[in-house]
């Protein structure tokens, strides 16, 4: 089974075509980090205008890659949502356009339904039920995974962020630190250099027993930290701030991860998206996973972030499970899971 995958949901344009959902033939990314970074963050209308004079050459390729014609592609998999609209709307018309064109089914994927299945594609072993923890730009939740069918039921979140995202609080650091766009990788770097206990930030840990999050008081207690020592003509240590924003990151996904899997009583865990490539996470995790019994799985740092071989392997299990989508199929802002 071939599924071509498109994903053009923030700011990388990327095709991938997978053989029976895991194996990968090919995976195209071109991001537009270069475009973006003189502003200090995405800009959604060039991003749609760099999709669209991106998207053909990038399909042709990932169909190249793997030496696969597009009538030979069984299924046209998509993201559908949540993301920048326009944005989304350049993959989702490339996709319909194929799939009328080729007379191949259609299957619309929800974005973080992608990121959790990037982590099957290196680790053929994991198999639902498992806990995810999936941490990127626009979302932090902890999700139960019962089956990968698309139908109601088979994700069930357990907790999200109530305002900022992990890696929104990433970037709006790196922001006020100076350090550009995209800020997680900096802020990464730069707390290898810090030391996590010299600055201390107030961890959120919202009602007893929730699963939700909150990373916009810690994003505000950072940027208060930073402009009152620079009003009062203070120096800053960037990287105590960086080391120290990012223990409080951590102190909070760590506890909260560790709350779920003893409620879901789940022995395996998969840590998905674009701040799960974050080097102190991926070391915390795994402790935490080490100490609780559990099995943690990580996709390798490519598969974090934006790619289109977790949308065709997401859309791969909705298509085995029958879900199609029709041409009218809309792009949306906001889509719950
Ligand atoms: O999943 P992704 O590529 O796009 C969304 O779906 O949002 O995630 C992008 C986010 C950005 O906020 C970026 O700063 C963050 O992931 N990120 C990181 C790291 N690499 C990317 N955050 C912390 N540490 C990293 N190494
Ligand atoms: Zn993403």
């Amino acid at each position: 089974m071939l599924i071509l995958g498109i994903e053009t949901s923030c700011d990388e344009t990327a095709a991938a075509v997978m053989l029976d959902g895991r194996t990968e033939l090919s995976n195209v990314i071109a991001s537009q980090i270069d475009v973006h970074e003189v502003f200090g963050g995405v800009v959604p209308e060039i991003a749609s205008r760099h999709h669209l004079t991106t998207i053909n050459g990038v399909v042709e390729a990932a169909l190249g890659g793997a030496g696969v014609s597009s009538d030979k592609i069984d299924a046209i998999a998509v993201t559908k949502g949540p993301g920048l609209v326009g944005a989304i709307l350049i993959g989702l018309a490339t996709a319909k356009a194929m799939a009328f064109a080729l007379g191949k089914p259609l299957v619309g994927v929800h974005h973080i339904r992608g990121h959790i299945c990037a982590a099957l594609i290196e680790h053929k072993e994991l198999e639902p039920p498992f806990l995810a923890l999936a941490v990127s730009g626009g979302h932090t939740s902890l999700i139960d995974v019962r089956n990968l069918s698309g139908s109601p039921g088979d994700m069930f979140v357990l907790g999200s962020t109530r305002d900022d995202a992990a890696g929104e609080a990433y970037d709006k650091v790196a922001r006020v630190l100076g350090l550009g766009y995209p800020g997680g990788p900096k802020v990464d770097a730069l707390a290898k250099e810090g030391d996590p206990g010299a600055v201390f930030f107030k961890r959120v840990m919202l009602e007893d027993g929730s699963l939700d999050f909150s990373f916009s008081g810690l994003k505000t207690g950072v940027m208060n930290y930073v402009n009152s020592r620079r009003q009062s003509g203070q120096p800053v240590n960037e990287a105590d701030v960086a080391a120290g924003f990012q223990e409080a990151v951590i102190d909070v996904l760590s506890a909260k991860t560790r709350m779920a899997l003893q409620i879901t009583g789940h022995k395996s865990l998969a840590l998905v998206g674009g701040v799960a490539a974050n080097s102190a996470l991926r070391t915390r995790l795994e402790a935490d996973a080490g100490q609780a019994g559990v099995r943690l799985y990580i996709p390798s740092p490519v598969y974090c972030t934006d790619n289109a071989a977790m949308i065709a392997c997401a859309g791969y299990y909705q298509y085995m499970a029958g879900l199609r989508d029709s041409l009218a199929l809309d792009a949306f802002a906001t889509l719950p899971l």
